[in-house]
């Protein structure tokens, strides 16, 4: 099939590599010139495990191209992905205007049938919006459909090719030919494709991220709890994941979520509910519960240190807001470090991959280092925010050379709780006993 995907980032990146991997031909349209050149020459622009390999063999094999003109973009394609930006408005909604934009520029450019589909994470009601947007300059037959993208970062191109399940919003037969056709090849092994209308789709991507973060908060809530009553939350979640109604996945307790989705989606979702009137009361605590959760080392690390910070020197470990990605949108380690520096505290930081997105927003305010090791020398304690592979098992005779103190306060429960204590260590983490 032909495709376009219009805009190349995150999301439409890996879609339309991943749809050329099936053996589709895919014109990815972007307006930012210097993008489309380098992805055109071959460097690609994010960071995502395993979709280099795909994206230059499909460059290679000519079925992926790259172009900053639309009408050339989506000239032959069947299938146009929208897959712009949503960023939240003042108010918190989703801001449409890429989306309306890209529209109506599409609705003039319109010549034959074409499947026009929502990728990007919109409210409810934005395919009837999209329709009118095109519609205010089209004269041929032409279907907006909502199928939203449930990637996770990290692990998306894994994701993409072997999805859970394909969420297809549309009442139109023609189109739910067309989608049918184009998914068969990542549903083989009889995962579903579930058709449903227009509004349903679009909520269902919200109902899937809300839900999620509120497992996440509740876990949260249960090892503060814990902490109070002398109970190890690592006991609980086993304890209670085991219930296949409950479930094993996202019971991590943490330094609460981050990154472009979640604090995005819960913020606009709770605001789309305002609009018809309702208070969607349990995502307004999850909201409150996160933005307390992301600085909750930072009392407990004042409280060892004698309710002063001034002059201490702090190590830190991790700065994307989960591993295997360099995206530290809304990442908990940012909001530590700002909290420490506000202390008095100077901070060391590493990340296997994530450094240079944050050089960009904190130059000089704190200090990089080579490797995790280098990033302790001095340090009065180790603060652990990200859960790297890497720095699960570390050579602990090293952390103990290199620190000036014994303190490490873990942000995402990584080490055995009687090894640690038995190393000599001062260790504290999120909900076990200390
Ligand atoms: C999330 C969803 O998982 C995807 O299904 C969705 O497609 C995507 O948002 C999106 O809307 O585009 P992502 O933001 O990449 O994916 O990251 P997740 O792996 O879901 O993690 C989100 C946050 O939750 C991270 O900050 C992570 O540290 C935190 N988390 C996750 C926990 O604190 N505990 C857990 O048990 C699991």
């Amino acid at each position: 099939m032909k495709i376009a995907v219009v805009g190349t980032g995150y999301v439409g990146l890996v879609t339309g590599t991943c749809f050329a991997e099936t053996g589709n031909t895919v014109t990815c349209v972007d307006i930012d010139q210097e993008k489309v050149d380098k992805l055109s020459n071959g460097q690609i622009t994010i960071y995502e495990p395993g979709l280099e390999k795909i994206f230059q063999r499909n460059l290679k094999e000519e079925r992926l191209v790259f172009t900053t003109n639309l009408a050339d973009g989506i000239r032959d394609a069947e299938i146009v992905f929208l897959a712009l930006p949503t960023p939240p408005g003042e108010d918190g909604s989703a801001d449409l205007k890429y989306v309306l934009g890209v529209a109506k520029e599409i609705g003039k450019l319109l010549t034959d049938y074409k499947v026009i589909v929502n990728k990007s994470t919109v409210p409810v009601g934005t395919a009837k919006k999209v329709r009118d947007a095109i519609a205010e300059n089209c004269k041929v037959e032409y279907d907006v459909i909502s199928n939203p993208e449930f990637l996770r970062e990290g692990v998306a191109v894994e994701d993409f090719m072997k999805p859970d399940r394909v969420v297809i919003g549309t009442t139109s037969e023609r189109a739910r030919k067309v989608m049918s056709d184009l998914y068969a090849p990542f549903v083989r092994q009889g995962n579903p494709v579930i058709f449903m209308d227009e509004a349903s789709s679009e909520l269902t991507k919200y109902a899937a991220n809300s839900f999620l973060a509120v497992k996440i908060s509740f876990m949260n809530e249960i090892a503060r709890l814990c902490e109070k009553l002398g109970a190890d939350v690592d006991m609980v979640r086993r304890g209670i994941g085991s219930d296949d109604r409950i479930g094993k996945r996202f019971l991590f307790p943490g330094i609460g979520y981050g990154g472009s989705c979640f604090p995005k989606d819960v913020q606009a979702l709770v605001r789309s509910a305002h609009e018809v009137q309702y208070d969607f009361r349990i995502l307004e605590s999850v909201m409150a519960v996160n933005e307390d959760q992301k600085t909750f080392l930072v009392p407990k690390i004042k409280k060892y240190f004698g309710d002063s910070l001034l002059g201490k020197h702090f190590a830190l470990w991790g700065l994307a807001f989960k591993p295997n990605t360099d995206d530290i949108r809304e990442a908990p380690a940012l909001y530590i470090i700002k909290a420490l520096i506000g202390e008095g505290a100077t901070v060391t930081v590493f990340d296997p991959e994530a450094m240079n997105n944050v050089r960009k927003v904190m130059d000089n305010v704190i200090n990089y280092a080579e490797s995790q090791y280098e990033a302790l020398d001095g340090a009065d304690a180790l603060i652990i925010a990200t859960e790297w592979n890497e720095f699960r098992t570390p050579d602990f005779g090293r952390i103990k050379e290199r620190m000036k103190g014994n303190a490490i306060f873990d942000g995402r429960n990584l080490f055995d709780l009687g090894e640690i204590e038995k190393l000599g260590f001062h260790y504290e983490s999120i909900g076990r006993k200390p």
